[in-house]
């Protein structure tokens, strides 16, 4: 494939499912945080290095949230892709759901936006690709991909108030993705 033009979003997506085993629960038998953070870290390093073509690094990770506990031997479902390439980092949104074996039932657990660098042979963030949205849903999360990432870059002290486009339209559409979930 050449990538002079982009990929497309499909190109990075991955699907990973672990099984909740008694080593990766805490004392209430809910699978620990840390080692769900761990399976998301591996689920987006990999959607990276597929739209990459390379070894990638994680910069950042957005405020994670715990919806609901996911219990020893439920079925763990993460997905991901990149949502928008820059000029070295991509935004990767990855999405889980936990699904009870016995009746089928899914739910969704937590979503989370990572952040990852491609680094190139000398050690040093190196270009990627840039991403060719194709369906709706694609272009709204290409679009919101860069409010949220001057957000975060104000908020590593990269950028000031003043270099973000539009704070308050970001805020509000935080506050209406929250409203709708
Ligand atoms: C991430 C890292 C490569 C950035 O290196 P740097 O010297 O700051 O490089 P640059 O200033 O050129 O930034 C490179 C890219 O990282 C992005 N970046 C840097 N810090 C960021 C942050 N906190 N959040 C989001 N993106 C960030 C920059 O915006 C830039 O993106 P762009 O090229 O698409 O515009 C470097 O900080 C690093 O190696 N961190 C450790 C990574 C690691 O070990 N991760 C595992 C966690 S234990």
């Amino acid at each position: 494939m050449s990538t002079d033009q982009g990929k497309p979003v499909s190109h990075s997506h991955t699907i990973m499912s672990e099984l909740v085993l008694p080593n990766d629960t805490n004392g209430l038998g809910n699978l620990m945080g840390g080692r769900l953070l761990h399976w998301m870290d591996i689920c987006a390093a990999i959607s990276s290095q597929r739209h990459s073509g390379g070894v990638c690094v994680t910069a950042s990770v957005d405020n994670v949230e715990f919806h609901s506990p996911i219990h020893q031997s439920e079925i763990v479902t993460l997905q991901s892709q990149v949502n928008r390439a820059f000029r070295t980092s991509m935004e990767i949104e990855i999405n889980v759901d936990a699904e009870n074996p016995r009746t089928g039932q899914k739910r969704r657990c937590n979503s989370a936006f990572f952040t990852f660098v491609a680094i190139g042979p000398d050690g040093k963030p190196t270009p990627v690709p840039a991403i060719i949205p194709q369906s709706d849903t694609e272009f709204e999360r290409f679009e919101q991909a860069l409010r949220r990432r001057e957000f975060r870059l104000y908020m590593a002290g990269r950028l000031t108030p003043e270099q973000i486009v539009d704070f308050q339209a970001y805020l509000t559409s935080v506050r209406n993705s929250h409203l709708t979930e």
